[in-house]
């Protein structure tokens, strides 16, 4: 820190999760004001980036605009480090905060890195055990987690990954995941102002009576058979007339061809646009049950008492599993209907998922991690 003025912090991300997970952090430390907080993004998303920035009012310092149509992992990744580096040349922040295990949060990261500045490492600790799943997410935040000086953990658990990794026990913070706080903000703003989330009522409406499953996909491990077995098993619960699909189609091209043939001409499966966070959070209110390869979604549907099938072969959240708010079902199209049916058919078996408490935070987090960034930064 120089002195007499400010300690500058960069607060990066790219995609759609990082910024509903960040904004959080964003509010909290302008709020704060003892850092002068700037954001660059490295828009690695670009209408679902933006979607989150409108809703929860930040404007970008610094916009890279990076995003291309069905962007390689490798030619994406050199976009971030050249142009996230040359900004830092001319921002000479005090430090940088990035974001869970997006392309964007390890290569922001290797760009600090190779000019000795300090990275903060928010929902640290996450580790599935495999490199391939989730693929490269696994590789993107154990190289974030060599390079961090800072780490906050979402869950004890995480810490101890970390600890397993030989990071410093002085460095790891448990702070709860940001999404909770995201979350319950948004809830309390939808409720105060149901018009932010009046785009998915018309929707809602149509399929009154009928219990309404959400569904998502986009996990890069998964495309290719996961995804066509997915989009089968959707096809085999559909035939049930109690229930309704919504699936907002991540608008990575690999996810609606997988999707669209098989789904799109059937009277209770909704494939629509992503909905902006308002309207996906009254959405998950209004679901019954949920099944998704995201990360995010895992986090939140507790708050919803809502039970989630997971739509992937691991996890790097077992709180979920262990808490009894999600169940790990891989993509096999049986495993999906089987899992699916038990609890549309099951009331017991529902009533015990439901009624969880949500293993990953309070909505405390984004103050804590100011806290923590005031001790070291601070005099
Ligand atoms: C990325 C992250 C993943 C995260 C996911 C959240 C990497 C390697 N992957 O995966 O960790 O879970 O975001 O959604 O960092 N697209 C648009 N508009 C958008 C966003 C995406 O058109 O607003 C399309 C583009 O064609 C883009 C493609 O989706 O090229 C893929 O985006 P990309 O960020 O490379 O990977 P994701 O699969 O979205
Ligand atoms: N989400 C959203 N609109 C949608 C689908 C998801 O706002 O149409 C939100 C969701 O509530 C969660 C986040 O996006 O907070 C999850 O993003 P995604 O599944 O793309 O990524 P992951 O969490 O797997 O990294």
């Amino acid at each position: 820190m120089q002195h007499g003025r400010r300690p500058k912090i960069i607060v990066s991300f790219g995609t759609r999760p990082e910024a509903i997970k960040m904004f959080p952090v964003v509010h909290a430390l302008k709020a704060h004001g003892a850092f002068d907080t700037r954001v660059v993004v490295t828009a690695q998303h670009r209408e679902m980036l933006d979607q989150v920035l409108k809703m929860s009012d930040i404007v970008p310092d610094i916009d890279l605009d990076l995003m291309q149509e069905g962007q390689s992992l490798d030619a994406l990744s050199a976009r971030i480090i050249t142009r996230f580096g040359a900004v830092l040349d001319v921002e000479r922040p005090d430090r940088v905060l990035v974001h869970g295990d997006t392309l964007t949060a390890m290569m922001v990261s290797l760009a600090c890195y190779f000019r000795k500045i300090p990275v903060g490492h928010v929902e640290a600790g996450l580790r599935s055990g495999n490199i391939y799943a989730p693929w490269p997410e696994e590789l993107n935040r154990k190289v974030t987690a060599i390079i961090a000086d800072l780490h906050f953990a979402p869950t004890p658990r995480a810490r101890q990954a970390l600890l397993a990794e030989t990071i410093a026990d002085e460095n790891i913070f448990v702070s709860g995941n940001t999404v909770v706080d995201a979350l319950l903000e948004t809830r309390r703003r939808v409720i105060a102002n149901p018009a932010l989330a009046a785009a998915i009522e018309p929707l809602l409406k149509r399929f009154e009576g009928k219990r309404i499953v959400a569904v998502t996909a986009h996990r890069r491990e998964n495309f290719g058979a996961g995804l066509t077995s997915i989009a089968k098993a959707l096809v085999k619960l559909a035939q049930r007339d109690d229930i309704a699909i919504i699936f907002p189609v991540h608008p990575n091209p690999a996810v609606s061809k997988a999707m669209l043939p098989l789904l799109e001409r059937i009277p209770n499966i909704a494939l629509i646009e992503p909905l902006d966070y308002p309207n996906f959070v009254r959405m998950l209110d209004a679901s019954d049950l949920i099944l998704t390869d995201s990360g995010g979604i895992q986090e939140e549907a507790p708050s919803f008492r809502t039970p989630v099938l997971v739509m992937r072969e691991t996890t790097e959240r077992p709180e979920a599993i262990e808490a009894g708010t999600a169940r790990l079902v891989g993509t096999s199209e049986a495993a999906l209907v089987a899992a699916a049916n038990q609890l549309l058919d099951d009331k017991n078996d529902y009533q015990t998922m439901a009624s969880k408490i949500n293993p990953f935070g309070d909505g405390s987090a984004a103050h804590k991690i100011v806290e923590i960034l005031c001790k070291r930064h601070l005099p």
